[in-house]
C-alpha cells in the first residue's frame, strides 16, 4: 500500500472512532415524569413501569425520572412547566385542563357513564381519539388515557341525600363543571389542589371532597372521614401528556420506542386502576375508620336528579355530539 493510503486510512478509522465515541458519550435524553398521587396508585404504578421499560430497551438513549407526591410540580403548574420544557410527560386528571381546552369538561358531566367500561368504550372511539388532541393548538398532545375509576363522596357526615350535601364545603379539581356539580346541590365547592386535601380535611377546614377509592386509601382521606358515600357518580381518569415540541423533537425510531413502553405502561396502570378500585374500597372497610353508604336506587336518583341539570348548562362548551357520543356508549 502507498504511503499516503495508509495516512488516509489511519485518518479515516480515526475520525470513525471519535465519531461513534462521541456519539456513546452523547447525553441521554431525559424524560421528567412528574405527578401528584403516591406511587401505590394507577397512575404512580404505570409511571414505575413506564421507567422500568425504558430502562430496559433504552438504556443509555433515554433516561426516565419519575417525581410522585407532588414533588417536582403540583397539577396547577404542570402544563406550564411542561411548555417551558422543565418536565415532559404527566398524566393529569382530566378535570384540570380547563385553561387549554374546554372539550374535555365532558368528562366531569355527573352521571354521564354508567361504569368503567363505559368510559373505555368512549375514550376510544372516534371521539375520545379526537379529544386526546383537544389541546393540540396551545401546544400540548395527549398520549392516551389511563384509568383511575369512578368517584365517591367522602364527608365529615353521612351523606345519603343530597339536601345532606347543602351548605357544606366540598374540595374539588380545578373544574367549573365540578364546581356547578356541588353547587347543583346546595354545596360550596372550593378548588384546592390535591396536596393540600388531607390537610384541609384534617383541620375540618372543608367538610368533604370526591375522589376514587384508591386516592382515598393512599392519601389516607378515610382516616379523616368517617363516611364515604358509593355513588359513583362521576369519573376520574388521565390524559397522557407531552407538549408538541418535545415529542416531535424525538428522533423517530425513539419516539415509536417511547410511545410503545407507554402504551404498555398504560394497559398495566388500567389493569393495576381496576384492581384498586375493589381491593382500596375493601381495604377502608377493614379499617374500620370509616363507614361506606351504599345507596338505594331511590336515594341515588335523587342525586342524579339534583345534578343532571349541569349537563344543560356546559352543552354548548362541550357540545352536543359529544355528549351523545358519550351518552351512546353506555349501550
Ligand atoms: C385530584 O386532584 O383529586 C386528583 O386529580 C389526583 C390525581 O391525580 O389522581
Amino acid at each position: 500500500m502507498a504511503k499516503n493510503t495508509i495516512l488516509l486510512v489511519s485518518l479515516m478509522v480515526a475520525v470513525a472512532f471519535v465519531a461513534s465515541a462521541t456519539v456513546s458519550m452523547a447525553a441521554p435524553i431525559v424524560i421528567k415524569f412528574s405527578h401528584v398521587v403516591a406511587e401505590n396508585t394507577p397512575k404512580g404504578q404505570m409511571a414505575n413501569k413506564f421507567k422500568e421499560l425504558v430502562d430496559q430497551r433504552l438504556a443509555g438513549k433515554v433516561e426516565v425520572e419519575v417525581f410522585p407526591n407532588s414533588q417536582l410540580f403540583g397539577d396547577n403548574k404542570v402544563l406550564e412547566a411542561m411548555l417551558l420544557g422543565d418536565v415532559q410527560l404527566a398524566a393529569p386528571s382530566l378535570s384540570k385542563f380547563k385553561k387549554y381546552t374546554k372539550s374535555l369538561q365532558i368528562y366531569d358531566l355527573p352521571f354521564l357513564f354508567k361504569n368503567m367500561d363505559a368510559v373505555e368504550k368512549f375514550q376510544q372511539g372516534p371521539v375520545g381519539q379526537k379529544l386526546l388532541m383537544a389541546t393540540k393548538s396551545k401546544g400540548l398532545i395527549g398520549l392516551g388515557y389511563l384509568h383511575n375509576g369512578l368517584k365517591q363522596l367522602s364527608a365529615s357526615d353521612p351523606l345519603r341525600v343530597p339536601t345532606d350535601a347543602a351548605g357544606k364545603k366540598f374540595r374539588i379539581m380545578s373544574s367549573d363543571v365540578l364546581a356547578a356539580q356541588f353547587e347543583a346541590v346546595g354545596a360550596m365547592p372550593l378548588k384546592k389542589p390535591f396536596s393540600e386535601v388531607f390537610t384541609l380535611l384534617q383541620t375540618k377546614a372543608i367538610d368533604g371532597q370526591e375522589n376514587t377509592w384508591s386516592n382515598i386509601y393512599s392519601k389516607k382521606f378515610f382516616e379523616v372521614q368517617p363516611y364515604i358515600t358509593e355513588s359513583n357518580h362521576g369519573v376520574l381518569d388521565y390524559l397522557v401528556i407531552t407538549s408538541t415540541a418535545f415529542w416531535t423533537g424525538l428522533p423517530d425510531d425513539i419516539r415509536t420506542e417511547v410511545k410503545k413502553a407507554l402504551d404498555e405502561a398504560i394497559t398495566f396502570g388500567n389493569i393495576v386502576a381496576a384492581q384498586k378500585a375493589t381491593d382500596d374500597r375493601q381495604k377502608i372497610i377493614d379499617s374500620k375508620r370509616s363507614t361506606i353508604i351504599e345507596l338505594t336506587d331511590a336515594e341515588r336518583q335523587q342525586w342524579v336528579k339534583a345534578m343532571k341539570p349541569v349537563w344543560k348548562q356546559f352543552e354548548k362548551e362541550i357540545g352536543k355530539d359529544y355528549i351523545d357520543a358519550a351518552i351512546q356508549a353506555n349501550n
